[in-house]
């Protein structure tokens, strides 16, 4: 039972000017916010960060006051419940990994801000993981409440296979095939994993083209001062 090999899949953000493609990242965080998000947290991201990849102030606004946090003491040293805000990050499906494993059969569910660069094949592995349900080989059983996965290792994953074709009805028309919804939630999570990317790259690629231009006008200089000297 080796490692099963990843299948590369061509992403936005590959190589070096690779960069989120927005439209891929707004569908996908509609795919974690109508399917994922019912077991997963992403809790290192806040609903403001979502600017990041074009959804504006006031969608902003409505999707955090669609949640509850408790905050608090007030005044009278109580603990309180709110309406999310922007600044708030992305309230949790369960109170704490008890509550978590119960409602997933003893399985924790982990946090997906981080997947991508935890686990090796990066998006091609939570890609592989999402689109790697089917039936098991013959010969080989599943035990209860377990699912075959061709992508996770050991092959037998808590999770009960998340997409289906249709889904989720994008908001700009989009077909919800089961391969494009977990395209496009990768993409997302890629974003989530490194919210500094695009800027990073864009960076780099200024670096460059000064530091070109920095020596061009240092070798013209040079040729200046020199031109009298024989
Ligand atoms: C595991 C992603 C939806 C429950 C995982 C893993 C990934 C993932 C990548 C494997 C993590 C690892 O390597 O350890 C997603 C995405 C979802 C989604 C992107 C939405 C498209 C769901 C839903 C549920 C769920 C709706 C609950 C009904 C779990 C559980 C595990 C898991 C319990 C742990 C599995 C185990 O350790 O055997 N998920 N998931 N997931 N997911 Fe999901």
């Amino acid at each position: 039972e080796g490692e099963p090999a990843l299948e590369h899949q061509r992403w936005s953000f590959d190589g070096f000017f690779g960069t989120i493609d927005q439209a891929a990242a707004q569908r996908g965080f509609q795919v974690y916010h109508d399917v994922c998000a019912a077991c997963h947290s992403l809790s290192l991201v806040a609903y403001r960060n979502l600017s990041d990849i074009g959804i504006s102030e006031d969608q902003i606004k409505t999707i955090a006051a669609q949640y509850n946090v408790t905050d608090g003491p007030n005044d009278n040293g109580d603990m309180f419940e709110r309406p999310a805000r922007p600044s708030d990050k992305f309230v949790p499906p369960f109170a704490n990994a008890n509550a978590a494993r119960a409602a997933n059969n003893g399985a924790l569910p982990p946090d997906l801000s981080l997947i991508v660069k935890a686990r090796k094949g990066g998006p091609d592995y939570v890609y592989g993981i999402l689109t790697g349900f089917g039936e098991p080989p013959a010969g080989v059983t599943v035990a209860d409440g377990m699912h075959y996965n061709a992508v996770f290792p050991g092959h037998q994953i808590a999770m009960p296979p998340p997409l289906s074709d249709g889904a989720v009805t994008y908001a700009d028309g989009t077909e919800a095939s089961v391969h494009q919804m977990a395209h496009d939630v990768t993409t997302f999570l890629e974003w989530a994993s490194e919210p500094e990317l695009d800027e990073r790259k864009k960076m780099g690629v200024k670096v460059i083209l000064f530091l070109i231009a920095l020596t061009g006008f240092a070798y013209a200089v040079k040729r200046k001062v020199w031109a009298e000297v024989h």
